[in-house]
């Protein structure tokens, strides 16, 4: 009873103590003007106070001058007055250089980097969720002509005479850019979304199929999702030589016939036929829609291997401050406001060319989805042409009539199969 009425009167006391001290929040400043000598630059009392008064400290917007400590950084850490550690931590944040350092590595002197947040947030948000969408939509798109239009036949059915339409090298190059394509797609967006996506997929396979017993390897997913990335990282950065190289000779194969003409213009003001049956608006060997393919494919294709190089050899080169310093020159020049960043961080340079590299990879994937689409089963005939290089007289009459009449009059036009003329199905005039 004694020691418990000794310890009630030692807790009243204590609780009078704590009602006379005045909370240190009450202490008020009325010094607008902070003089920072006596701290070297650093933060002051009136500082702390006015934080706590909920008002903004210059010190925090990197208006403070010099840094509390000038000459490096402090050598022991603990509490050390007015030039506090709290104000270093804060200029690192900045971005400020703190530190020098001997080592090359560009990143040396970075200790924090807040647009890295920034960056990471849009990766693993928009960027997934967009390409979820983009995939979704193009998909849904694509039934929805197939279930309307059908399968684009040969009008006139087919002549049964072949001619040549593609050549060895120009087949080469176009298999060498699309299986390429195809597996940087792949690995690029389960390089991106995989651990979202195949991860769970991986797991639920394992316990429908594989592992119904009871024991369950809760990190199945996990691993056997590291081994497959793994290989894909190593397929993505490789073939990518491939998908340049195949780029270059599709440039420099086709670059002339995709020169757009007039005759384009009035092919997508028909919207090339596709919508209706019995209608072909007049083509050369490229038709409207094909060229815009062509020229998606050059530069999307040549953007996504500019920052696909920066990524893969980081801190060599720097393509985003110099293009923006060229965009807000031009939009000086069309009255607009010019706030893109042009002193860009060796690593915010790489922060950069990851969410372009993503962002125009969808663009291209799903406009080479399309394309696939209509290269195979959304056109009657339109396989072949890349396949055996050769294609029927009917389907090229019907979708490319400016070419054939121009093989014609030069007498280029051959059936393959007889070497003869290919004349015969011409309407007679
Ligand atoms: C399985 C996938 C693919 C199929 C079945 C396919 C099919 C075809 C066909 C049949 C043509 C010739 C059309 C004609 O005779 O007029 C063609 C042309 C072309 N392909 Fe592909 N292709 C595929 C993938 C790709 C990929 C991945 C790319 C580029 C990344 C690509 C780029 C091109 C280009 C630029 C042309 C010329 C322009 C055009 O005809 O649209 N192809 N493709």
């Amino acid at each position: 009873m004694k020691f418990f009425l000794t310890r009630l009167c030692a807790l009243l006391f204590a609780a009078l103590l704590a009602q006379t001290s005045a909370p240190a929040v009450a202490q008020s400043t009325e010094t607008p003007d902070v003089n920072r000598e006596a701290t070297g630059g650093a933060q002051t009392l009136q500082d702390i106070l006015a934080r706590q008064r909920g008002e903004t400290v210059p010190l925090d917007q990197g208006q403070a001058g010099p840094l509390p400590n000038p000459e490096g950084a402090p050598g022991e850490l603990g509490t050390r007055g007015g030039a506090s550690d709290s104000s270093l931590w804060r200029a690192l944040r900045q971005g400020q250089d703190v530190f020098t350092s001997t080592n090359r590595d560009p990143l040396a002197t970075t200790m924090v980097q807040n647009d890295g947040e920034a960056w990471l947030a849009t990766r693993q948000g928009p960027l997934v969720t967009y390409t979820g969408y983009a995939f979704g939509g193009i998909l849904i798109l694509l039934l929805l002509f197939l279930l309307f239009r059908g399968r684009i036949k040969i009008d006139g059915g087919k002549s049964g005479i072949r001619i040549d339409r593609f050549g060895f090298l120009e087949r080469f190059a176009h298999w060498m850019l699309a299986v390429s394509f195809i597996v940087l797609a792949v690995t690029g967006f389960g390089l991106l979304a995989g651990r979202d996506v195949l991860v769970p997929a991986i797991d639920w396979l394992n316990v429908k199929f594989l592992h119904q017993d009871g024991a369950i390897d809760t990190a199945y997913g996990k691993n056997t999702f590291a081994s497959i990335i793994g290989a894909g990282k190593w397929a993505h950065n490789n073939l990518s030589w491939a998908f340049m190289l195949a780029l270059v000779l599709i440039f420099v194969l086709w670059f002339f016939r995709n020169i757009p003409t007039w005759t384009d213009v009035k092919w997508f003001a028909k919207a090339g036929g596709l919508f209706s049956k019995n209608s072909h608006p007049p083509a050369r060997k490229f038709n409207g829609g094909q060229k815009l393919i062509f020229w998606s494919v050059i530069l999307f294709g040549g953007s996504i291997s500019a920052s696909g190089i920066m990524l893969m050899m980081p801190y060599e080169f720097a393509m985003f401050s110099p293009t923006f310093e060229k965009l807000n020159a031009l939009s000086a020049w069309a009255g607009f406001p010019q706030n893109l960043a042009t002193e860009t961080t060796p690593i915010q340079e790489q922060q950069y060319a990851q969410t372009w590299h993503t962002i125009v990879g969808i663009v291209l994937t799903v406009i080479i989805i399309a394309h696939i689409y209509i290269g195979s089963i959304g056109m009657q005939g339109a396989f072949s042409a890349m396949g055996s290089g050769k294609v029927d007289l009917n389907w090229a009459k019907e979708h490319h009539n400016m070419w054939v009449d121009k093989l014609e009059r030069k007498g280029n036009l051959v059936n393959v199969d007889t070497g003869e003329p290919a004349y015969p199905t011409r309407p007679a005039e």
